[in-house]
């Protein structure tokens, strides 16, 4: 197959191919600033806190977060009315909190920043290298490929996935994929199932793929876009914890994209994850991570095929 390579255009004026009716959607996921603050977190609620969410979700919490943490939970326990973190600790671990509090807690304690077209290189070494490699055989072409953006926050990831994929089935009608996209969080999978971004969001989007893959709102003023209901269809979304058992997954992953989340997890939790997604993974798939991210020092049976992207041999 000789294809042209792919190349990220630069982004340019906005227009959209059909207007459509749409609700309003959140712009901004975090509250302002609380007016009233309660006291401080003490160390032992911070130790409570810290080795929950360390050994629950993986992620980081060394005393140099107290003060990020604090800040976090402030909303929640506003929400509860509650005045101090003692309460809100005693709240959270008992029967209770542990059914209806531990999903918002954590939803304000992951970092959710992310971007359409974020490390644009990725894409296009997708595009380039890795498709018309794992496309060149014909028992390949047979089948659905499986892309897993694992970690896919507010669906910015999973879309830019669809987008260049299916350019790429444009040129080669009988590629097939299907991409499933997890979070811990389940506030921002809701977001990234309804595809409603802000104009100012969708701007890294190349010009031609605005056309083809968003929708502008009705009401202009709004300054919203949609993802176009053909590239919602192609993305499942679920809850997915990687500190839980079984990842529940029936077929293997041709390419797991998986960035800008171990930076949070110590040196152990990345081995045992990334081992787990080789499991996952078909041999010659791929795993990306984030630019800051590498498997150096890591005993995992994958080998670099470009900056931060490795193969399973
Ligand atoms: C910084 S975002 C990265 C988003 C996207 N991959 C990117 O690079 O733009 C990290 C995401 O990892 C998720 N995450 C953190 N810990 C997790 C865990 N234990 N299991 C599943 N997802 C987790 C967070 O909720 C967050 O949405």
């Amino acid at each position: 197959m000789s294809l042209r390579p792919f190349r990220i255009p630069q982004a340019r004026p906005d227009i959209y191919r059909v207007e459509v009716d749409m609700r309003d959607a959140q712009k901004d996921i975090r509250d302002a600033a609380l007016s009233s603050r309660p006291a401080g977190m003490d160390d032992k609620d911070f130790h409570r806190l810290s080795c929950f969410i360390e050994e629950e979700c993986g992620i980081k919490m060394p005393p140099s977060k107290k003060v990020m943490l604090e800040s976090r939970l402030q909303k929640r326990l506003r929400m509860h009315g509650i005045q101090t973190f003692k309460e809100y600790c005693d709240f959270l671990f008992s029967p209770e909190g542990t059914q209806q509090e531990m999903v918002h807690m954590i939803d304000v304690v992951t970092t959710n920043k992310t971007d359409f077209f974020r490390e644009p290189g990725h894409f296009e070494y997708l595009a380039n290298k890795v498709l018309p490699e794992l496309c060149s055989g014909r028992a390949a072409i047979a089948r659905t490929f499986m892309v897993w953006s694992a970690g896919c926050s507010t669906g910015e990831e999973p879309y830019t996935l669809t987008m260049v994929l299916s350019e790429f089935k444009e040129k080669s009608p009988d590629f097939k994929f299907m991409i499933l996209a997890t979070d811990i969080s389940t506030r921002v999978l809701d977001a990234a199932r309804y595809g409603v971004y802000d104009e100012e969001t969708v701007g890294p989007v190349p010009f031609e793929m605005k056309r083809k893959y968003l929708l502008r709102s009705k009401d202009r003023s709004k300054g919203l876009v949609r993802i176009i209901p053909e590239l919602r269809s192609l993305v499942r979304f679920r809850r997915l914890n990687f500190m839980e058992g079984d990842f529940g997954m029936r077929e293997p992953m041709d390419i797991i994209f998986c960035r800008n989340v171990i930076i949070y997890f110590d040196r152990k939790t990345q081995e045992n994850l990334i081992n787990r997604f080789c499991k996952h993974m078909r041999p010659g798939g791929h795993l990306f991570l984030g630019h800051s991210e590498t498997i150096n020092g890591l005993n995992v049976p994958l080998v670099q095929v470009a900056p931060t992207v490795y193969r399973r041999p």
